[in-house]
Parts: structure tokens; C-alpha cells; sequence
């Protein structure tokens, strides 16, 4: 709220009375992943880390205390291999990866309050101390065991986790490991870890993820390898209990979110402690909803409040990640678009919880409509207005009494998409908090055209009238500045310092978003700031491999049915078609695959993870569904034209029944299902 001694030219700033929305002071504690120093950082990082600064600075904006932390995890088997290829002694090479992560944040506008190593002496010291507390209370044993380790998870997984034998988000056969080791009782905490996700709904969200780890819980949990012997890895912390043994990475990396706080004196970590939420990645998901929280248990320690899963960047319909090679990195992004078209740009295009797709194209898209055209046109136009017809300063209204009800309606609009913005911005659902505000961006342009004011500024008669509609835009982008701020800090700022309003900016709180008559009246206004230019396509896209791109006016029409719909246009273009088995055999070596053949009409090999549930026998001359223009994939080295469909129940057993699609009539093979 401004207060200034000019009581003649000031009103006092009003609210409309349908919104109140008091919030009193709270501590936030927010958390990213820590993120291995084993790859530079990419897309996927900078979003989990953008997210993570937006929600900060939102959470700042509603007037709380926030503690934001992002760190690098340093130890294991991963790093030292990584930091032996590049033929350099660990500790040099983690420095120099953890510095690149370091380096990234100012470039994204990203402000995290503690970066945390997992190599800090304070660190190392708060693990040991950890399992030495949770040895002594006999949640950790020695004992042997034998496993399937995925070296790009660092975990063991287990059968069922498997994709056609092979890990599914690194595409490698896990290695069967015999060996002993210690293990933390894991299982113990099993009953009260469901009772907990059962009766915190928000502990887990979006729900999906919830369900997902409620299905994991459903079979019997296993306990946890938290041991590597120093025969096979050395860079690691060493077990306090056991010098012949390095801590498990996970059981180390996950303390972070302890250390960070200052665990166990520092005061930080009972007053933030108490509120943790964690921003995460489906790929980490067991170890934050699992293993996290029964390790907190064993230590007497509350559980976090929240865990937020988000869903993978994909390039090519492929997580885009450093051992697959198909990585976009955040420099490359910000200098061709800026930073807060990147920000912009994953915080609207990605529905947090499910997958996107990364493609030049999208963000040029973006860039173009929505900020160049929609926000930055009525912000450059809105300020020629005032400094035209108001003499370059912000107007004084008409009494609240001759608002029309466009005026009124407009307002309301204003105040109500304050409201949604914030709990929208609340839950994580950050592309519908930018929807909200671009919602009122479609108004106030419409707005403009209906009152145009260069008519009004004909008519002398008119004064009054064009004095409040001047003001209105002016007040109604203050409040669009004030929202966009955690999303685009730079872009924000530089909206207030040209609606005059730079040095208060810094202080402002979400509720002055509530109040109208916020800027004084006279305050001078700087015509001529273009938010921002727009761009052409590039010679040479960021990321040149795009998985059809969606198209804007698809995307539009998709959002105006709903979340997750698709048009009619998009479900044409997959073809579904009849086709009849001709032949099948088992795939040697595969006890999921059967190799099929089929006519549809043309014959074609379609190899289908179906062994388990058909023997080949009973499919020849049946006629199943087939997705015909699939890209052609090789599986088990067997080219595969196409995919059957088949109906996936999940039992109450946790296993998976398939039933294949078959046509309920006599149909000729290739003929067309629509
Ligand atoms: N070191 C562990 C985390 C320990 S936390 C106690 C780790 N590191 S990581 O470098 O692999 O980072 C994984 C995280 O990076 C994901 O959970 C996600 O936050 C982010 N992303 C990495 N690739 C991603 C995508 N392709 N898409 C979206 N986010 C991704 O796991």
C-alpha cells in the first residue's frame, strides 16, 4: 500500500469486498533434488529448479519466510566413474561439475538461499551421526543378499520394475550383484507409511503419484541396501560402525534436506523442519515417498509435508537425459529467448505431474503470442495511451459511482484471477495460474477495444470518462506485474519501473494485488518499454530433433475442452487398424516378447510384450486392433512394425492382466478402426 502525504491527489486505495484471502506470516522450506555431478546441467534440472524458485518467490510474495535449497549429490558409484573417464581425481572433478550447477542458477534468475554438497565436512559429519543413531537402535543389520542393480538409478530393482528386462529410464539390463551388506530395516515402517499417505491426502501429489507409490506399498516391502563394500566403491561416506563399508548414495544424498537447516541444533531446522516440501521427478519418486520418510521414522523425525511430482521433458518421446544424449541446455535456451521467456515457457507449457515435449518451435510460439503479442502489445499500448492522452502520468478516476459495468465486470475479473493465481500457484499447478492471468490479458485488450480511448479523447465531454479508463489499465497491469514477478522477475520489474512504480515493487505483497487506486494518481509513467521483441524462427534451433511440435491453435482448442482432452484432429492422426495373426513364436531369450505376424493387409512383424498372458498357438487367425503408423522400433533385436492393443487390469495382486482388442463382427484385415 502506498502512503504519501499528498492527500489531495491520493484516494485511499479500495477492495473490492467479494476477495479477502489474509494469509499470516509462515515458514516455507522448499527443496529441488540434488543433482548428480556426474552430467552439466540440462533442461530437466533447470525446470525441477525454475519450478522451485517460482513457488519461493511466490511464497515470499504472500509475505512468508522461505528457505530455498538446491545442492549437488557427489558420492557413488556413477561420479566415480565419471570423474575416472575424464581422468581426474574425484574431489577436482565434483568441484568443477558442482561449480557448473552453481553457475546455471544466476543465468535462469533462480535464487536458492542454501546450495548444498553432499561432499561438505558438515554433511559427512550429520549422515555418520545418523546411522550411527539408527545402528544403535537396531534398524540397521548386516546380511547378504543378491539383486538386479541399474547403475544409472543406483538402486536394485526389482523384476516387476523391468521393461522387457531392462531398466526403463536408462535403457540397460540391471547387473545381478551378489554381496553383504548392511540394511536398514525398512519393512519395519511399512503399515505406518501407508496409514500415513492414507490419511495426508497432500502428502504425495499430484495424486497419480500417490496411487502409484500406495500400489508399490500394496506387496511387501523389502529392506534397504544402505551399504557399499570399499572393495567395489571407495567414494562414498564411510560407515561409522564399519570401515570396510561407504554409505549407500541415496542414504546419504537424501540427509541433504536435513543438513541444509542445520539438523540437529541449528534453530533453522525445528522452525523449517516442520513445513518441508520437496520438488521432485517421477524417476526419484521410490526413493522420496519410500525410503525417505521411513529413514525420517527411524530417526523419531516428523515426515516431510509435501512431496510435488512433476513428469519428464522429452525429446523425441524419449526423457531427454544425459545417458541417452539428447539433452537441451539452459544457456543455449535463455540466450536465444531470454530468461524469462524460458521460465515462462516450462512454467505454462508443462502440466505439472504429466510429460512434455521440449521443441524450439513451442517456445517460439509462446514467446511470440503470448509475450510479445498478448502481454507485451497491451502493455506498450496502454502506456503510449496514458502518455497521450493523460500527459505521460497516471490519471485520477472518476468517482467509484460512475463505473460503468464493463468497468466493474473487468475489475471483478482482476480480483478474481488474483484469487485463482494463488491457488493455483498453491497446488502446483502452474500452467493455470498463467492461464488466469492470460485470461485478464484477453480481457484488458478487448477492454481497450470496446472503450477506445482515442474516441473518448475527441470528445472534451468525454474527460472523466477517458481519465478512468486510463487508470483502470494502469491499475490492472500494476496487479498482472505484481503476479508475473515469481514467474518473470526481470519482466515484472522492468512493467514497474515503467508504470512508475519501480521502488515499491520490491515490497509488495500478493494482498495489494487485491486493493485498486494503488498507483497515486500523477505518478509519471515511461512510454516507449517494449517488454518483448519478437523473434524468428532460428537458423539453427535449440534442439533440432522434434517430436511434432504442437501446433498453437491446437494446443488452444485442446485447452478449451479441458486438461488432457485432445481434438479430433489430433486422435485422427493415429491409425488404428484390423489385423489377423498369421503367425507367432516366442522371442529366444524373452520370457514377455511373442513375435507375431501379421496381415493388415499387408504382412508385418509386430513384436508384442504379451507372452506371459497368450500362448502363441491360441493367436493364430484371431483379429486384433493395431496401431499401423508406429514408428518401426527393434526389440530384442527384431524389427517391430506397429503395436497391438490390449486392455492392461490391474489386479488385485499388484500384477497386470493384458487381454488383447479384438473386433466383435467378421471384418476384413486392414480394415480401418475410427
Ligand atoms: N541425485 C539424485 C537426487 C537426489 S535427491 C536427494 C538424482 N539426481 S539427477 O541429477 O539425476 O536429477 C534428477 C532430477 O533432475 C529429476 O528428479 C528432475 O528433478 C530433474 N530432471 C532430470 N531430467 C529430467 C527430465 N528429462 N525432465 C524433467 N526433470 C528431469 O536423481
Amino acid at each position: 500500500m502506498i502512503l504519501t502525504p499528498d492527500a489531495e491527489r491520493v484516494r485511499t486505495p479500495f477492495r473490492l469486498p467479494l476477495f479477502t484471502t489474509q494469509r499470516f506470516s509462515m515458514p516455507t522450506y522448499v527443496t529441488t533434488p540434488i543433482y548428480y555431478v556426474n552430467a552439466m546441467p540440462h533442461l530437466g534440472h533447470a525446470y525441477t529448479t525454475i519450478v522451485t524458485d517460482a513457488y519461493s518467490r511466490f511464497r515470499r510474495l504472500c509475505g512468508d519466510d522461505v528457505r530455498f535449497q538446491t545442492g549437488t549429490d557427489e558420492h557413488g558409484e556413477k561420479i566415480a566413474e565419471a570423474a575416472a573417464k575424464a581422468g581426474e581425481a574425484p574431489q577436482a572433478y565434483v568441484d568443477r561439475i558442482a561449480a557448473a550447477f552453481r553457475d546455471t542458477w544466476p543465468l535462469l534468475a533462480v535464487q536458492p538461499d542454501t546450495i548444498i554438497r553432499t561432499t561438505d565436512a558438515a554433511h559427512i559429519k550429520t549422515v555418520q551421526d545418523i546411522l550411527q543413531q539408527v545402528y544403535d537402535r537396531g534398524d540397521i543389520y548386516f546380511s547378504e543378499y543378491s539383486g538386479l542393480y541399474c547403475k544409472g538409478c543406483e538402486r536394485f530393482l526389482t523384476e516387476k520394475e523391468l521393461v522387457d528386462g531392462k531398466c526403463p529410464d536408462h535403457l540397460v539390463e540391471p547387473k545381478a550383484i551378489a554381496e553383504q551388506n548392511y540394511f536398514f530395516r525398512m519393512s519395519k515402517y511399512q503399515d505406518w507409511l501407508i496409514d500415513h499417505i492414507k490419511s495426508n491426502p497432500d502428502f504425495i501429489t499430484p495424486e497419480r503419484y500417490r496411487n502409484e507409490v500406495l500400489s508399490f506399498l500394496s506387496e511387501p516391502l523389502e529392506d534397504l541396501c544402505i551399504s557399499r563394500p570399499t572393495s567395489r566403491l571407495t567414494w562414498g561416506i564411510p560407515l561409522p560402525f564399519d570401515a570396510n563399508f561407504v554409505t549407500y548414495v541415496w542414504f546419504d544424498a537424501l540427509i541433504n534436506y536435513l543438513t541444509g537447516i542445520g539438523y540437529p541444533n541449528d534453530p533453522d531446522f525445528r522452525h523449517y523442519w516442520a513445513v518441508a516440501e520437496h520438488v521432485i521427478a517421477k524417476d526419484i519418486l521410490k526413493p522420496h515417498a519410500i525410503y525417505w520418510p521411513t529413514m525420517l521414522r527411524a530417526m523419531e523425525l516428523e515426515p516431510y509435508e509435501r512431496l510435488h511430482v512433476h513428469g519428464y521433458w522429452n525429446v523425441d518421446a524419449t526423457k531427454m537425459s544425459k545417458s541417452l544424449g539428447n539433452v537441451v541446455r539452459p544457456k543455449e535456451l535463455v540466450d536465444a529467448y531470454g530468461v524469462d521467456t524460458v521460465r515462462y515457457f516450462v512454467l505454462r507449457e508443462m502440466s505439472f505431474g504429466l510429460d512434455s515435449s521440449f521443441s524450439s518451435d513451442a517456445i517460439l510460439a509462446r514467446h511470440n503470442s503470448d509475450l510479445a503479442n498478448d502481454l507485451g502489445n497491451l502493455f506498450s499500448r496502454s502506456l503510449t495511451m496514458i502518455d497521450k492522452y493523460a500527459q505521460g502520468a497516471i490519471p485520477e478516476r472518476e468517482s467509484v459511482f460512475q463505473f460503468t459495468p464493463d468497468d466493474r465486470e473487468l475489475m471483478s475479473a482482476v480480483s478474481a484471477m488474483v484469487v485463482q493465481y494463488r491457488e493455483n500457484m498453491d497446488g502446483f499447478r502452474f500452467h493455470k495460474a498463467l492461464q488466469a492471468v492470460w485470461e485478464v490479458i484477453g480481457l484488458l485488450n478487448r477492454y481497450i477495444v470496446t472503450n477506445a480511448p482515442w474516441e473518448l479523447a475527441k470528445n472534451p465531454r468525454q474527460g472523466d470518462r477517458l481519465r478512468t479508463v486510463l487508470w483502470l489499465l494502469a491499475e490492472a497491469l500494476w496487479k498482472i506485474a505484481v503476479v508475473l514477478g515469481p514467474v518473470m522477475p526481470a519482466t515484472a520489474q522492468k512493467m514497474a519501473d515503467a508504470l512508475g512504480m519501480g521502488n515499491e515493487f520490491a515490497g509488495t505483497v500478493i494482498d495489494d494485488a487485491l486493493n485498486w487506486g494503488v498507483i497515486p494518481a500523477g505518478t509519471e509513467i515511461a512510454k516507449g518499454t517494449q517488454l518483448f521483441p519478437r523473434l524468428e524462427k532460428l537458423a539453427n534451433p535449440v534442439s533440432a530433433s522434434v517430436p511434432n511440435p504442437a501446433k498453437p491453435a491446437q494446443q488452444e482448442a485442446a485447452a478449451a475442452l479441458g486438461e488432457g482432452l485432445i481434438s479430433f484432429d489430433d486422435f485422427k492422426t493415429v491409425e488404428l487398424r484390423v489385423a489377423e495373426i498369421v503367425a507367432a513364436e516366442k522371442v529366444a531369450k524373452s520370457d514377455r516378447l511373442l513375435k507375431l505376424t501379421v496381415k493388415a493387409p499387408e504382412e508385418r512383424t509386430i513384436v508384442a510384450g504379451i507372452a506371459q498372458h497368450y500362448s502363441p498357438e491360441v493367436l493364430i487367425g484371431l483379429r486384433v486392433i493395431i496401431v499401423a503408423n508406429m514408428k518401426p522400433a527393434k526389440l530384442m533385436g527384431i524389427p517391430s512394425q506397429g503395436m497391438i492393443l490390449a486392455a492392461k487390469e490391474q489386479r488385485a495382486d499388484g500384477t497386470e492382466k493384458l487381454v488383447l482388442t479384438t473386433v466383435a463382427g467378421p471384418v476384413a484385415a486392414g480394415s480401418r478402426v475410427a
